[in-house]
């Protein structure tokens, strides 16, 4: 079960129910379940109720919100760009019943999910900025400290570096990641020392760069994650392997990148 980072001295409410109007058929309306919180207001988070008539309505989680916010109740804020999977701001907590699952609402249809009340939270384990929108500071900070960028020492070719399509191919898997912070916030060891550990995420990316043969930096990489706490606080859980909704396999890279530091150690 995710771990919400409600504020401090505060519990979830249940909020206002808004009903659906001029509905022609009562079997087509699902009602979301979506967490409020706006710090500037000193109120307690809450869980509003919207009823959504899905049959005026896009297939996915972000249609009905984007409906929510268009017509129903304009003060509801959310991140979204894309509506393609290829942004990762749209990620947030969704499920049916007790479970939830961190997700892209942009790719997740209301009707794959089973039932017909959808429960909206935030990412777990993260400030709120205000309803579904994480304080993603810390986890970009973490990022830039990997130097996500490729390093090199050798002088630069006249024209591009060049790379082999079998060395091409051990990017696949990694370079598709859209830093969504759905894994990273699934992850109970981050949950816990996110301060300190870096999270599957971040050390996906990390890998990337390891893996990528233009690169001339790997020991200098390995040296830095070579840590009790930035890579070692990973106990395999494999939460961020199961929810990324790209398909990654971040308990793959991570394995990866201990399994590079155990062969130079021996
Ligand atoms: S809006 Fe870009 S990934 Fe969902």
């Amino acid at each position: 079960m995710a771990q919400f980072k409600l504020p401090k001295n505060s519990r979830v409410t249940k909020g206002r129910t808004f009903k659906a109007e001029n509905v022609k058929d009562p079997k087509t309306v699902k009602r979301f379940h979506v967490y409020r919180y706006d710090p500037d207001s000193g109120d307690n988070p809450r869980v509003d109720t919207y009823e959504v008539d899905t049959a005026k309505c896009g297939p996915m989680v972000l249609d009905a919100l984007i409906k929510i916010k268009n017509e129903i109740d304009p003060t509801l804020t959310f991140r979204r760009s894309c509506r393609e999977g290829v942004c990762g701001s749209c990620a947030m907590n969704i499920g049916t019943g007790k479970g939830g699952t961190n997700t892209l609402a942009c790719t997740t249809g209301w009707d794959d999910l089973p039932g017909d009340d959808i429960n909206i939270y935030p990412l777990p384990a993260m400030p709120v900025v205000k309803d579904l929108v994480p304080d993603l500071t810390h986890f970009y900070a973490q990022y830039t400290s990997i130097q996500p960028w490729m390093k090199t020492e050798s002088p630069a070719p006249s024209r591009e570096r060049l790379q082999s399509p079998e060395d091409r191919k051990k990017l696949d898997g990694l370079y598709e990641c859209i830093l969504c912070a759905s894994c990273t916030t699934s992850c109970p060891s981050w949950w816990w020392n996110g301060d300190r550990y870096m999270g599957p995420a971040v050390l996906l990316q990390a890998y990337r760069w390891i893996a990528d043969s233009r690169d001339e930096a790997t020991g200098e990489r390995l040296d830095y994650l070579q840590d009790s706490w930035r890579l070692y606080r990973c106990h395999t859980i494999m939460n961020c392997t199961n929810t990324c909704p790209k398909g990654l396999n971040p308990g793959k890279a991570i394995s990866e990148i201990k399994r590079m530091i155990a062969e130079r150690e021996s």
